[in-house]
């Protein structure tokens, strides 16, 4: 990323504790989009710090909500495709879904079908890494797709919280770490 630029990006992250609940630090990258200079450095700083060569993956998959905001116009600058993995419920069948544990919650994750082809190589891409329960999940998904996971890329990882042990065979790269 570079120093400065990324100086640049952490200060437009803004940090609320106890939100949605106590004991959560919780980290939004929101006025990182709102910012011409911040949006810039992101995307740029993501399509730089790629975990594997751009020529190892065919698509993009994003994590909503937030992994689709990045997601997409990486994608776009990279020549790829872009693929949704979407709360549970949200997509018309058929489709596969995963449960998984999240830092202040549960949730479910889908994907249609026929977005994922078996032997694509895919990059998932979210804003955060936290326990790994989101990232671990939508490895799943794609794997029951018959496809592979290329690597993680992440804007921003949360230190001080394990991640499972299983997910250290897959490349990732973060841009910032912060606990
Ligand atoms: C947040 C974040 C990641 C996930 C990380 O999403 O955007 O997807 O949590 O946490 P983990 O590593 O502990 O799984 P959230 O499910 O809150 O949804 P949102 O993007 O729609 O706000
Ligand atoms: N998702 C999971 N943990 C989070 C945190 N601390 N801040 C923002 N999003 C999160």
């Amino acid at each position: 990323v570079g120093e400065e630029n990324a100086d640049y990006l952490v200060s437009l992250i803004r940090t609320t504790p106890g939100f949605p609940k106590e004991g959560i630090n919780f980290r939004d990258f929101m006025p990182v989009l709102a910012d011409p200079r911040g949006l810039s450095i992101l995307i740029d700083a993501l399509a730089k710090a790629l975990p594997v060569s751009v020529d190892d993956f065919d698509l993009i998959a994003g994590m909503e909500s937030r992994g689709f905001l990045i997601g997409v116009p990486l994608a776009l600058r990279l020549g790829k495709g872009f693929v949704a993995v979407r709360k549970a419920g949200k997509l018309p069948p058929p489709t596969k879904k995963v449960e998984y544990s999240l830092e202040y919650g549960t949730a479910a994750i889908e994907v249609e079908d026929d977005a994922i082809k078996p032997g694509d190589r895919v990059l998932i891409v979210d804003d955060l890494i936290a326990t790994g329960g989101t990232a671990g999940a939508a490895r799943t998904l794609i794997e029951e797709h018959g496809a592979t996971v290329a690597g993680y890329s992440f804007v921003m990882e949360l230190t001080g919280i394990p991640t499972p042990p299983d997910l250290a065979a897959y490349k990732r790269s973060s841009l910032v770490t912060m606990p």
